[in-house]
């Protein structure tokens, strides 16, 4: 049985991979999601019942038809099982993408395919396990770290896209979650209210603490913004710009803070710089 296949081009925008502002844009109109019930499975393009799936879900399945479901499950742990492909970057020797077993602890992923951690695996401060929406996990957390589904849950962060983040000391970890920020503060559609107005907010406040000029009182507020956006916008995009925030603010308010207190020694009128340069 044939079938006919057509392809299309998306024209670049980030929020075009939510699967209904992916609909949107191939029905020729703006790339915003759709709010949600009905899902695409029952109204989807045109109206119709869509099945909206990621290239690596789909290139998965000759190979569970070929060798048999039971075959697939029983690659990983229970509840987490099968393959995944990571796509390693950052502070690793050898950044790459790599289909592994999913499970996998970190250290071994790095090892294993991606030269490990620059300069070492005692020079990691950091990693995203999940791609720029999820929240980082500090070093002292990253071992053992099983990449899977429960794996990163536990460590309150999530495998999201594989898309592993490496951060070794030489970061500047406040900056690093400021400049994600300024790429959803971008990327938003502007549909929603606390997306459109929390993204600037959130990198406008984080620019100014990396460079120390804030106030204490403004670390809660910042997590309190990132709650109140969280949860209230019509797609995950909302969830995803959170998290990061969430994280950095989790695992390194020492950090923050320690600079306010550097700044508040030695105040000095520095502008705030662009997180794009
Ligand atoms: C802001 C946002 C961006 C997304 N971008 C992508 C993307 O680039 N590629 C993708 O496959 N799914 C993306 N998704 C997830 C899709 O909405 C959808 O859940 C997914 O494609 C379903 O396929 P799967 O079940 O095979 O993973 C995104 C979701 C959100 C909220
Ligand atoms: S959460 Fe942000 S990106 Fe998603 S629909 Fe709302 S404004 Fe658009």
């Amino acid at each position: 049985m044939g079938f006919r296949y057509d392809h299309h081009h998306g024209a670049g925008a980030y929020i075009c991979g939510e699967e209904t502002a992916l609909l949107e844009s191939l029905e020729g109109k703006k790339g915003m999601p759709r709010l949600k019930p009905p899902f695409p499975a029952n109204v989807g393009l045109y109206g119709c019942p869509t099945t909206v799936n990621n290239v690596e879900s789909i290139a998965v399945v000759p190979d569970i038809m070929r060798r048999g479901a039971a075959w697939f499950a029983s690659i990983g742990r229970p509840n987490n099982t099968g393959t995944k492909i990571f796509c390693i970057s950052g502070h690793v020797n050898n950044p790459c993408n790599v289909e592994e077993a999913m499970g996998i602890p970190l250290r071994e992923l790095l090892e294993r395919h991606a030269g490990g951690v620059r300069g070492g695996w005692g020079n990691l401060l950091a990693v995203i396990p999940g791609g720029s929406s999820m929240p980082l996990i500090p070093a002292s957390q990253c071992v053992p770290l099983p990449m899977d589904f429960d794996g990163t849950r536990e460590v309150k962060s999530a495998l999201g896209t594989a898309a592993v983040i490496v951060m070794d000391k030489s970061t500047d970890i406040v900056r690093a979650i400021a400049r994600i920020s300024y790429f959803y503060k971008h990327e938003s559609c502007g549909q929603c209210t606390p997306c459109r107005e929390g993204m600037g907010w959130m990198w406008r406040v984080l620019m100014r603490m990396a460079e120390g000029r804030a106030h204490k009182r403004e670390i809660d507020m910042l997590m309190d913004v990132t709650q109140q956006i969280e949860g209230h916008t019509i797609c995950a995009f909302g969830d995803g710009a959170a998290w990061p925030v969430q994280g950095l603010l989790r695992h390194f308010r020492h950090e923050i803070e320690r600079r306010i207190d550097e700044y508040a020694a030695n105040p000095h009128p520095e502008p705030v710089r662009a997180a794009a340069e």
